[in-house]
């Protein structure tokens, strides 16, 4: 028997159909209240979409740990045979919510890790490196890829305008312009922490490590064409890969790596390891194994499990810590204040968000809180609530010592903190002749769209200095 309709508060209702009204051609009545609830609850149904990275989608998995890293960590999750369950959110970075797959942008890899110990969060991109390297160009930066003030159009000049005046994002953009910026399927990608992270072990020795998962699906790409045309017929074309791919029981996964570099090589390497334009040279931090992260499951209800799903960098777990990457400081702030305005305060009480784990936190109230503590709410307390441990919580947040000045200052104190290095060595020993004509024809294609003549001049300029050859073929295309 199917069970009557009631309203929000278990009240059976009339009818779906018609309104409460006086008379059957009369006004419809105030006291019809279902229907008031009905509409009302409808103008409320969205969050605002994230303020970037809003299109995207997710799944539930879990990553084992086949290896044993315990002499670099004592992170719970990362011990030797480990299972732990995650979430991963994937995603464009500029687009809406609602806007093609297939859109040329770097990936969001957005992992969520629900330990023994808390969550713990690895909030990525299927890129290992990024546009900028300080969080106070982050606002501009994400104002030149989205849509003008005038006549909201995105805009191409706008863009080279940024990047070729930023040209710390050369690097991101070479990336961006090749193979790997249009993503076969969210399965066929690898996915990157990008920042440097701190990692401490039992005996309190400290590591600096970056995160990869390489996918076991192998590397796949879209042509620009390719892309351009599915963006026509299936907007969705990755949320449908992932979804229909984990439903037909083709799980996909992905193989945990770090790169690991001792605590004391950082200070003398020859670029900033915390610099989030570059990578670290596999020849000088080879890839060590961890183990193996899989989807399994596809979540039941988009809006509660990956709408509101909401990934912070600041959540880390003992044994793992931030680095000083300026990039990555700013990010730490800046999730949970998204959060608490996109979702509500008391986001991280929601199915998705909690962890699997004991909460014993002595935050109350707000908006629509859920679980709240029980007497005593303050602390210290001679009643037996919980207390703060420095032991437990290992805090390598603040184990790097810093004594300096404060300044406003780029990274330019390791011999090769440059702009164009690594952009270049992409381009010349990691591309072959193929890849690097494809990235040569983008780049043409996208600065061929409403790029001013003095932006344009000096998009020539970017790519010389990344590669002599690729410049003059970009500027060549332009009769320059
Ligand atoms: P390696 O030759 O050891 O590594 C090259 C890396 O490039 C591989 O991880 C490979 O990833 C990746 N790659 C292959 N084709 C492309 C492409 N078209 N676009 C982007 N990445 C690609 O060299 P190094 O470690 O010395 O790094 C050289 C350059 O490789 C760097 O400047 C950087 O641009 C790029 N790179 C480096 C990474 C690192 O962490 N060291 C990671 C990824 C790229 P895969 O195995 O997935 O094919
Ligand atoms: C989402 C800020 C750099 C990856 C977001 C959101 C904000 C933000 C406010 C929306 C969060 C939400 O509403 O849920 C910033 C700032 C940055 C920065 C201030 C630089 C200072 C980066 C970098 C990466 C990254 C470097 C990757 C290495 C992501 C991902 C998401 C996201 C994957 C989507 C998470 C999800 O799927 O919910 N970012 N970001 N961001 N960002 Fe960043």
């Amino acid at each position: 028997m199917t069970k009557p309709t009631t309203n929000n508060v278990g009240i059976p209702v009339a009818s779906d159909d018609d309104s409460l009204t006086l008379g059957a051609n009369g006004p419809i009545l105030l006291q019809d209240h279902y229907l008031i609830e009905k509409n009302a609850q409808f103008n409320r149904e969205r969050v605002p979409e994230r303020v970037v990275h809003a299109k995207g989608g997710g799944a539930f998995g879990f990553l084992e740990v086949t290896e044993d890293v315990s002499q670099f960590t004592k992170a719970a999750l990362f011990q030797p045979g480990t299972r732990t369950e995650s979430l991963v959110r994937f995603s464009t970075v500029a687009g809406e919510n609602g806007s093609p797959d297939t859109w040329r942008d770097p990936r969001g890899f957005a992992v969520k890790f629900y330990t023994s110990q808390g969550n713990y969060d690895i909030v990525g991109n299927n890129t290992p490196v990024f546009f900028i390297r300080d969080p106070i160009k982050f606002p501009d930066f994400i104002r030149s890829q989205k849509r003008r003030a005038d006549n909201h159009l995105r805009d191409h000049n706008m863009q080279w305008d940024f990047w070729t005046q930023r040209t710390e994002s050369a690097h991101q953009v070479t990336w961006l312009m090749g193979d790997r910026g249009l993503p076969r399927s969210w399965r066929e990608m690898n996915g990157y922490g990008s920042h440097t992270y701190l990692w401490e072990n039992a005996g309190g020795e400290k590591f600096w490590v970056k995160y990869h998962f390489k996918t076991d699906q192998g590397i796949g790409y879209l042509t620009q064409a390719e892309a351009d045309r599915l963006a026509g017929e299936d907007a969705d074309f990755h949320i449908r890969d992932l979804w229909t791919a984990i439903d037909k029981g083709n799980h996909p996964s992905w193989t945990l790596y770090v790169q690991v570099m001792p605590y004391q090589e950082a200070a003398d390497y020859r670029f900033n390891p915390f610099d989030l334009t570059k990578v670290w040279p596999h020849g000088d931090y080879p890839l060590i194994k961890v183990g193996r992260w899989v989807l399994d499951r596809n979540p039941a209800n988009y809006f509660a499990q990956i709408e509101q799903a909401s990934f912070e960098p600041s959540n880390l777990v003992p044994g793992i810590g931030p680095s000083p990457d300026k990039m990555l400081q700013g990010r730490l702030f800046a999730y949970a204040d998204a959060h608490r305005y996109r979702i509500g305060t008391n986001y991280t009480q929601l199915p998705v968000n909690a962890p699997k784990s004991e909460v014993n936190s002595y935050s109350k109230d707000g908006a629509m809180r859920f679980h709240n503590p029980a007497d005593p709410v303050y602390a210290p307390n001679s009643y037996g609530g919980p207390h703060a441990d420095a032991e437990l919580a290992s805090e390598t947040a603040s184990a790097y010592g810093v004594v300096d000045e404060v300044v406003r200052s780029a990274y330019r104190l390791h011999a090769e903190d440059d702009d164009y290095g690594q952009a270049g060595t992409l381009v010349r020993t990691v591309m072959d002749d193929a890849q690097r004509e494809r990235l040569a024809r983008n780049i043409i294609g996208h600065a061929s769209n409403g790029v001013s003549a003095p932006v344009l001049e000096r998009v020539f300029e970017y790519w010389r200095n990344v590669d002599k050859d690729l410049g003059d073929t970009v500027a060549g295309a332009f009769g320059k």
